[in-house]
């Protein structure tokens, strides 16, 4: 069946309001992939009420990182819950030590890793008129945001540069602008 097919992973990073979620979205419309992002995903684990839901609340108040085996195990439910073998993997990894123990617990490395590169004043513009904002959308909170992605997702970052596999996009202009340069990436890809 369609699900032993080998999933077709793309991992989206950049920082903080770089606009992962909203060009995930147009990419996920446009070329039929199904969209996970982590982010959502343990926001949801708050609502429901779990048992980690507390732990996580307080983790990203503080605008820090919530341990790999958590995250891996919610996206790796998803992917084996999804029928599209098309995944866009939208804020993670976080950290090296994500990148590695999702290489040893799901088994496969991304195909493509796309980097959406904006600047920091522009970030924290878009995050404070987000217009629902989140508990983690104020000035303290973003600040450790920021501080984080430069400390951990950067290495992440330079280590799929290095590797070749990274399609970095200048996150900067309108929404359409941005996914004017997203477009090229997807229709040159080749699915099996
Ligand atoms: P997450 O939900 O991933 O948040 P984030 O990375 O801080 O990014 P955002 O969702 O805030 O921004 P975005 O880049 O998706 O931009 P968006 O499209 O929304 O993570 C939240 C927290 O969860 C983390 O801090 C961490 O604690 C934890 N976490 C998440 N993943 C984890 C992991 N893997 N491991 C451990 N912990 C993890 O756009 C932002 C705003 O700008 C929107 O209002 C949008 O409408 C607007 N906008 C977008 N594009 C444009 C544009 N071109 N021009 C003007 N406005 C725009």
């Amino acid at each position: 069946t369609s699900k032993q097919v080998r999933p077709f992973i793309t991992f989206v990073l950049g920082g903080p309001g770089s606009g992962k979620g909203t060009q995930c979205a147009k990419i996920a419309e446009t070329f039929g992939f199904a969209h996970l992002s982590a982010g959502e995903l343990l926001r949801k684990e708050i609502s429901s009420g779990c048992e980690n839901g507390e732990m996580i609340l307080d983790i990203i108040k503080e605008g820090n990182i919530v341990p790999s085996e958590i995250t891996i195990n919610l996206i790796r439910r998803e992917i084996e819950l999804s029928e599209n073998r098309k995944i866009l993997v939208d804020g993670f990894p976080r950290t090296n030590e994500n990148r590695i123990a999702f290489e040893s617990i799901i088994g496969v490395e991304p195909d493509l890793v796309i980097f959406f590169d904006c600047p920091e004043e522009e970030m924290v513009k878009r995050l404070l008129s987000r217009n629902q904002g989140r508990i983690d959308d104020n000035i303290e909170t973003i600040k450790k945001r920021l501080e984080v992605f430069d400390k951990l997702n950067l290495p992440v970052i330079n280590y799929y540069s290095s590797k070749g596999k990274l399609q970095k996009i200048k996150a900067v202009g309108t929404m359409e602008e941005i996914f004017e340069k997203v477009y090229p990436v997807f229709t040159s890809l080749r699915f099996e």
